[in-house]
């Protein structure tokens, strides 16, 4: 149950200077709970929590200070004001810098205590504002940038498929990659914030073709080993344009700098091996591949869905990911099992911060 604002707790061990308090608190339109020690106020607090406490600052068994830091540090929201001796000024000062919000000298004067009381809970509630508008701030400005992000990455997604639309060869490819690596994703039983990264960055995977020379990227001869290199400069490129919109999204940038990578260490651009591949760049490389394989190229037919069956059987263990093959030959058995170009295609979404990425 949650205390209201005008709930005291007093903790003094002499039961006479509490009455005084509570009377006092209580004409104020206070209601008030009375604790003995600190170690009673303690358990009265872990039942309900006050908005107030008035403690004095000398008791056995717990004195008032060591109470004042657990309140502090156990129940931050609470005013928390010291009774003390006159003599103690030093003490009351120790109990201020260690987030007391005011304290009372005794023998008190009545009035001193109530405009103490009033003035200590305006301090609490200007705190709890502030505290509010900044986390309100905060969670607005996030949601600002979030929401520039994921624009941003609709438009690199739009801007995808343009690249694509112009180009008969690439036409539909980030789609199709997509839906299958979201598919054999899913027959590896990656979980959805996985799957999120897998289908957001198969979309993206060769957005870094757009810093490619046309004229090398639609060759129909073989390429000159410079040309190659050329173009095996996409993933790199595709990283770089991305890495600022994806900083939520890791795995999916993996997929972006390493679709090119293979198991044996001699992919690009990094020469990763084995598991320095992380899991959702194998599981989209074998999609990649698949669908490159299937589909038309300006210097060859596609092959047929047997013939690419095959190659991705004769690279497992090699270049490919064993488990990520068999996955992707379960989802897909034969050609009549390939989806169409485009109606499995999630929306592109951006994953939930901190989102579980599953790094085999
Ligand atoms: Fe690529």
């Amino acid at each position: 149950m949650q205390p209201n604002s005008m709930h005291c707790l007093v903790v003094d061990d002499e039961p006479r200077l509490r009455r005084v308090l509570v009377r006092l608190l209580e004409g104020e339109g206070f209601t008030c709970r009375e604790a003995g020690s600190g170690t009673e106020a303690i358990a009265m607090l872990e039942q309900q929590s006050a908005p107030l406490v008035i403690s004095d600052l000398r008791m056995p068994q717990m004195d008032g200070a060591t109470l004042l830091r657990e309140i502090v540090s156990r129940w931050p929201d609470t005013a928390v004001i010291m009774v003390t001796a006159v003599a103690e000024v030093e003490s009351a000062v120790a109990c201020l810098q260690l987030g007391a919000l005011d304290y009372v000298a005794k023998p008190f004067h009545l009035d001193e205590v109530r405009a103490r009381v009033m003035q200590a809970l305006d301090k609490r509630r200007l705190i709890l504002e502030n505290r509010m508008y900044h986390q309100e701030l905060e969670q607005r400005v996030q949601e600002q940038a979030r929401r520039i992000e994921e624009l941003s990455l609709e438009r690199l997604q739009a801007l995808v498929h343009a690249l694509e639309e112009k180009d008969p060869y690439l036409r539909g490819h980030s789609v199709r990659v997509a839906n299958y690596a979201f598919r054999v994703g899913r027959e590896l039983g990656l979980e959805p914030g996985v799957l999120d990264m897998i289908s957001l960055g198969a979309e993206l995977h060769d957005l870094g073709k757009i810093g490619v020379s046309e004229a090398v990227l639609h060759k129909p001869g073989k390429l000159s080993e410079a040309e190659y290199r050329h173009i095996m400069d996409h993933p790199v490129i595709g990283a770089r344009i991305l890495g600022p919109l994806m900083r939520d999204a890791p795995a999916a940038l993996a997929i972006v700098r390493s679709h090119h990578e293979r198991l044996d260490g001699k992919g690009f651009p990094d020469g990763l091996k084995g598991d320095e591949i992380p899991l959702e760049v194998r599981v989209v490389t074998v999609a990649d591949s698949f669908d490159a394989m299937t589909s038309l190229r300006p210097y060859r037919p596609a092959l047929a869905f047997e013939t690419a069956a095959q190659e991705l059987l004769d690279g497992k263990g090699v270049q490919f990911e064993r488990a990520v093959v068999e996955a992707f030959l379960r989802a897909f058995p034969n050609g009549a099992s390939l989806p169409m170009a485009s109606p499995e295609l999630r929306p592109l979404h951006l994953p939930t911060p901190g989102a579980a990425v599953r790094r085999a």
